[in-house]
């Protein structure tokens, strides 16, 4: 299960996976854009639902339609995540902006990785990647929300790691710094050239899920310049 399949990271990663003979379920905000975009992929190994992190029905109704198509959930991506800029230098900061973070970035996952764990747990070698940042192992700047939420993100992993351990799940925060996508489009200090591109974080994903379970990857810390963390 891919979070935010129909762009940047998470399609980077459905066609990875994909393309090494993974059998996908793609949560997406828009099914037929979905379609298009794989529509020469082979649909027996690839599902695609509904899933807005907002809407907490969908996640459950996402779950429940994996299990039942494919008679399993080994692995679950939490990848779709947004930035809204909210800043300590804001007078009255941006609460709408903080609020609707916390629901994407750290309320969906914890939601999905609730419904999704006791799938995971049956199949005895679960994985769990949550899309997490850089962001959320040191704060640059003043922009605060985000970090805060990723920061959140990276708790959820290791809670997700120690709840599952013993029947086999395994959870990894990916943190990287800048990655080539539309949510860094506006950033004018790293050019798009220099960030790391999407392909290659697909790449670990597929590298860290397909480890055995007595090699977990708590934090997979990935960077394109050498900050402080990473
Ligand atoms: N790019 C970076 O530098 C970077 C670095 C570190 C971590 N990350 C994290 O990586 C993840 C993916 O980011 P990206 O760079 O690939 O960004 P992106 O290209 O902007 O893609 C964001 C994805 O999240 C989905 N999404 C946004 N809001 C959603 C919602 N309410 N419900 C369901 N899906 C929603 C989008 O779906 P729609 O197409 O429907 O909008 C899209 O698939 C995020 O968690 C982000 O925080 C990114």
């Amino acid at each position: 299960m891919i979070s935010g399949a129909s762009r940047g990271i998470g399609l980077a990663v459905a066609r990875n996976l994909y393309q090494a003979g993974f059998s996908l379920s793609l949560g997406v905000r828009d099914i037929e854009a979905m379609r298009k975009t794989v529509e020469d992929w082979d649909t027996s190994r690839v599902l695609i639902s509904k899933y807005d992190a907002v809407d907490k029905g969908t996640h459950k109704t996402w779950v429940d339609t994996t299990a039942e198509h494919y008679g399993r959930i080994d692995g679950l991506v939490n990848n779709a995540g947004i930035m809204q800029p909210v800043s300590v230098d804001d007078g009255e900061f941006n609460e709408k902006g903080l609020d609707l973070m916390w629901s994407v970035n750290v309320k969906a996952p914890l939601s999905m990785t609730c419904l999704a764990l006791p799938h995971l747990r049956k199949c005895g070698s679960g994985r769990v990647i949550n899309v997490a940042s850089l962001a959320g192992k040191a704060v640059f700047g003043n922009g605060v929300g985000y970090s805060m939420t990723k920061f959140a993100a990276v708790a959820l992993s290791h809670a997700t790691r120690h709840g599952g351990w013993a029947d086999g799940v395994r959870c990894t925060a990916l943190c990287p710094g800048y990655v080539a996508t539309d949510l860094t489009s506006s950033i004018e200090t790293v050019s798009l050239d220099d960030m790391i591109s999407a392909d290659d974080l697909a790449e670990l994903v597929n590298t860290v899920i397909s480890l055995s379970n007595t090699a977990s990857v708590a934090e997979l810390i990935v960077n394109c310049r050498p900050d402080i963390v990473g």
